[in-house]
């Protein structure tokens, strides 16, 4: 996303708070709960698996409590059509549990069926301008990326909505992407505002640390952003043969000697950086190992390591597919835990807004 535009000083301060948390997780996780999640667009690729997936997976056996949002009704903030979202919820929790996301610790919920978390959304709008919100770098680049000239009114306010997502269960570790640092400073702010202007000064809300992880960046087979629309991902739904049939047909360079260089080669260097996070060893050793034997090589390599690496998730979700009424009365029972805590949260903001009748 339009990362330049997110100020070089607000991300270090993140970064800190984010090496903080990191820090205590290693140290007492107790007291910390993990909310973050994912708008349903369906089944999730090898990008978001290693980019995010797996360090959610991390958190969990950390022993951070685990709370996943599927973001359904942030789906339209900038696209007309709902299209099949049951089928993308379903898509999105089977690859949440096939990785690994244990459905006995783990709440996960649809924001859409939880609202008292929605109503959090008024007391919450009255604590931001209009100002703020056309500044946020993130809504201006997905407003561009959607190629529409009028900003919606969902799209908008969504980071405010996105701080009720967090505050009503006081998540306080937010694992998110660097292009999501402006909803979470936005939501520091509103928990600020909410506390002076609503609570009396009271600390009625934390402010929530986004965790910033470290996870290199997958592009697509192409070397360009990876993204299902382009038809370069590899889904960790695809079989093997699949797989391996797409990598073969990734973008190389003519240069036979193999090397880890990621700003003069970055497709070569993308493949060994899928091989490295799939074998858990450096690219530049897997890099030597191939020497001179070109691209082909690399590929047939990359292809085994991460259809290694993947097997188990595979085998797991294919069982989970046929089980849809299983899968959706995980999301129920979630959905019925996040609503005893919204609820419990709206009623104490009432209480101290005086709006107990
Ligand atoms: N906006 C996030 C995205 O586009 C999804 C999301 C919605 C989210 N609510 C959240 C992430 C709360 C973290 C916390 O990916």
């Amino acid at each position: 996303m339009n990362d330049a535009a997110i100020s070089r000083t607000s991300y270090d301060t993140a970064l800190e708070r984010s090496q903080a948390l990191e820090q205590k997780i290693a140290q007492d996780p107790s007291g910390l709960r993990m909310l973050t999640g994912d708008r349903p667009t369906g089944a999730l690729h090898i990008g978001h698996y290693f980019g995010t997936l797996q360090n959610r997976v991390r958190l969990q056996s950390a022993g951070v409590e685990t709370w996943l949002l599927v973001a359904d009704y942030q789906v339209i903030t900038d696209r007309d059509v709902v299209g099949d979202i049951a089928g993308s919820v379903r898509e999105l929790l089977t690859d949440y549990l096939a990785a690994g996301i244990d459905p006995e610790r783990a709440t996960i919920f649809a924001h859409s069926a939880v609202p008292a978390l929605n109503q959090l959304l008024l007391p919450f709008l009255s604590l931001v301008t209009q100002p703020e919100l056309e500044r946020n770098p993130t809504v201006k680049s997905e407003l561009q990326a959607a190629g529409k000239s009028a900003m919606g009114g969902l799209l908008l306010t969504y980071p405010v909505h996105q701080a009720a997502d967090i505050l009503f269960c006081h998540g306080n570790v937010v694992p998110v992407g660097r292009d999501q640092l402006p909803h979470i400073e936005q939501t520091r702010v509103i928990a600020r505002r909410f506390n002076e202007r609503y609570a009396g000064g009271e600390h009625f809300f934390t402010e929530p640390d986004a965790l910033l992880s470290d996870a290199p960046t997958i592009l697509g087979l192409d070397g360009d952003k990876m993204s299902k629309s382009r038809g370069n991902t590899v889904m960790l739904k695809m079989t093997a043969d699949e797989t391996a049939k797409r990598i073969k047909k990734a973008k190389t360079d003519s240069e036979r000697l193999i090397t880890y260089d990621p700003d003069n080669r970055p497709e070569v260097s993308n493949l060994l950086m899928i091989a490295s996070l799939s074998t858990g060893r450096s690219p530049q050793e897997i890099a030597e190992d191939i020497g001179d034997k070109g691209a082909g090589t690399l590929k047939v390599m990359t292809a085994e390591a991460l259809n290694e690496h993947l097997a188990p998730i595979r085998a797991r979700r294919a069982e989970l597919e046929q089980d849809p009424g299983y899968l959706f009365s995980v999301l129920r029972r979630g959905i019925d835990r996040a609503n005893e805590v919204a609820d419990a949260t709206l009623n104490r903001v009432r209480d101290v807004m005086g709006m107990v009748y």
